[in-house]
């Protein structure tokens, strides 16, 4: 069976194609990616230090018919449809979408290669948590393609694809058939990215239970806020991860003491917010001290190694909880945070501790891609076809 991914709900325009076979519930289940594409927005939003929701809207509009061009040059044709069809189909949605989203649907009416029917089975497509605005692009993209191509559509839950990620043994396009990783049961998920932080009891693929979540801002966000506070581009996570990488390599020790917020509160929840506040006022301090008016660079990178170790500790204080908690034979880790070096180094020596495997996801898919939302909607929660809608804080159980 393949299988369309389509993920919209931030700042990344991502497709997918995946060919799977079996079922993955009885552990006969194989996996190849023949495709995955990510065109990240990234740039254009780092003038605003975050993404800017209408322009990310507009940007998937204008680029996800051009990217789905490239991507089915991947796939082979079983069949064409008449003008009169395409014409039809496309009518059909034209005064429900053309005025709510006229990027998209300007790019379609002009999408001639459409009429090729590819041989894709279904379409899998974020149907939330994010954006709600950029949300819409990717579903009603699937809905369209839907419909021209007759195919039914799976909605998926952005962080159960955060899940899955985890399991692929090669992110490799063209690559062979692979087995995902076994993944010994009860599982602890950390998700941990630019709008999430939870803790998640895996007590199979599909089955999940959130049993701890930051209460104000998500790590990933805290990493782009500190960023910002240290005159560093957004998305700050691999700008900071890079000089506290550089201080440790240099020797530096950090003059500042950052807090370790709710570290030893006796639950898994976590509290970012107040981090960001204290890296406010070191840097604050830093400059009345030096009497400048810009950071050093060995002032910058001592700050930013003070902070990841902050965050990272308090992640893997909480993890070690749940695991401990709910008995957990394996960990995954997902989201854009889990790009992150040291903080990789930690939880791999900490599965070593606890003797079960710490699944990590590669640099490809640790931030947003289809490839996982195609995976999730072939082995995860078992969300039949339905009319879809966006979800901005749609949840996982
Ligand atoms: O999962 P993701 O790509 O998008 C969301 O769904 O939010 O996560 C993006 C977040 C950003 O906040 C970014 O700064 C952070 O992941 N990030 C990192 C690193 N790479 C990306 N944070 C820390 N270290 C990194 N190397
Ligand atoms: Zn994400």
């Amino acid at each position: 069976m393949i299988t369309l991914g389509i993920e919209t709900s931030c700042d990344e325009t991502a497709l997918a194609l995946i060919e799977t076979r079996g079922d993955y519930s009885t552990g006969d289940f194989g996996c190849r990616v023949i495709q995955s594409l990510i065109l990240s927005q990234a740039e254009l939003h780092s003038a605003y230090g975050g993404v800017f929701p209408m322009l990310a809207k507009r940007e998937h509009g204008k680029n996800i018919t051009p990217l789905l061009e490239k991507i089915l040059h991947s796939t082979t044709s079983k069949g064409e449809l008449a003008d009169e069809q395409f014409n039809n189909i496309l009518g059909s949605l034209r005064s429900e979408m053309q005025p709510k989203d006229p990027d998209l649907f300007g790019a379609i009416e002009d999408a001639y290669f459409l009429k090729d029917i590819p041989t894709i089975d279904q379409i899998a497509v974020t149907e939330g948590p994010g954006l709600e605005p950029t949300l819409w692009v990717g579903i009603n993209f699937a809905r369209i393609l839907g419909a021209l191509w007759n195919i039914p559509i799976i909605p998926v839950n952005h962080m159960e694809g955060h899940i899955v990620a985890s399991l692929l043994s090669s992110d490799v396009a063209g690559g062979d058939w692979q087995k995902l990783k076994d993944l010994p049961l009860p599982a602890v998920a950390l998700l941990i990215s630019g709008g999430h932080t939870e803790l998640v009891k895996v007590t199979s693929i599909g089955t999940y239970e959130v049993i701890g979540a930051t209460r104000d801002d998500a790590v990933g966000e805290v990493y782009d806020k500190a960023a910002r506070l240290l005159g560093l581009p957004y998305p700050g996570g691999p700008h900071i991860s890079k000089l506290a990488h550089e201080a440790m390599q240099e020797g530096i020790i950090p003059i500042v003491k950052l807090p370790r917020p709710m570290i030893d509160s006796d639950n898994l929840d976590f509290s970012f917010s107040g981090l960001k506040t204290a890296v406010l006022y070191a840097v604050r301090n830093e400059l009345k001290k030096t009497g400048t008016e810009q950071l050093s660079d060995a002032s910058k990178k001592g700050i930013a190694l003070e902070f990841e170790r902050a965050v990272i500790e308090t992640l893997e204080k909480k993890l070690r909880g749940a695991i401990e908690s709910t008995g957990a034979q394996s960990v995954i880790i997902g989201g854009g945070v889990s790009a992150n070096r040291m903080l990789r180094e930690r939880f791999k020596t900490m599965g070593k501790e606890y003797d079960i495997p710490v699944y990590l996801p590669s640099s490809h898919t640790s931030g947003d891609n289809a490839l996982m939302i195609a995976l999730a909607a072939v082995i995860g929660k078992n969300e039949a076809p339905r009319m879809l809608k966006a979800h901005g804080t749609k949840k996982l159980a």
